[in-house]
């Protein structure tokens, strides 16, 4: 469901919400993708909750799904919904800032360095955080990391890209 659907009076308080959010940010007269402090701004605001985000709240047997909130050309918003063990590939974000808020179930964040740019390698670099509800994780564009659901039971993530996402790559360990 993308946000100019015609929806439930309750999914339309929590559109314009955000498209306030959102302009409000463009007020400040800034053009182009948005910063790490404007992306964590977004994510801060007291709307976001697994409530508010309950018209985007699908998950998939295969893999953890992304279900899309708002897509502009400067910035993209999506709910992801991981099952218990499912696990986002080893990318980078390909030029986008991006921000994650975990709104249910926990969230394990692992990081790594590249090795082998051409062979697309990586090792871990350092220990993995967990993140609860209410947390939010921000990755540089060049940041290579992996998200996954190590809980027994649903993650629903908030994710902020700007610019929108591309097609990410796919690291392997060495
Ligand atoms: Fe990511």
């Amino acid at each position: 469901m993308i946000i100019e659907a015609n929806v439930s009076s309750e999914t339309n308080r929590c559109q314009e919400h955000l498209l306030s959010l959102i302009h409000g940010v463009r007020e400040k007269g800034r053009t182009g993708p948005y910063s790490m402090a404007e992306i964590k701004s977004i994510l801060t605001s007291e709307i976001w909750c697994a409530d508010s985000v309950k018209p985007w709240v699908s998950y998939k047997e295969s893999c953890y799904e992304r279900n899309s909130i708002y897509k502009d050309e400067s910035i993209e918003i999506l709910c992801l919904c991981w099952k218990p063990g499912q696990k986002s590939t080893i990318h980078d974000h390909v030029g986008s800032n991006c921000g994650v808020k975990v709104l249910e179930g926990v969230c394990r964040e692992k990081f790594f360095t590249v090795v082998n740019e051409s062979q697309l390698l990586v090792r871990e670099s350092k220990k993995a955080i967990s993140y609860n509800p209410g947390q939010i994780t921000l990755s540089h564009p060049g940041s290579v990391h992996q998200l996954e659901n190590p809980g027994e039971s649903g993650l629903i993530s908030l994710h902020v890209y700007s610019p929108p996402l591309g097609v990410m790559p796919e690291y392997k360990v060495t």
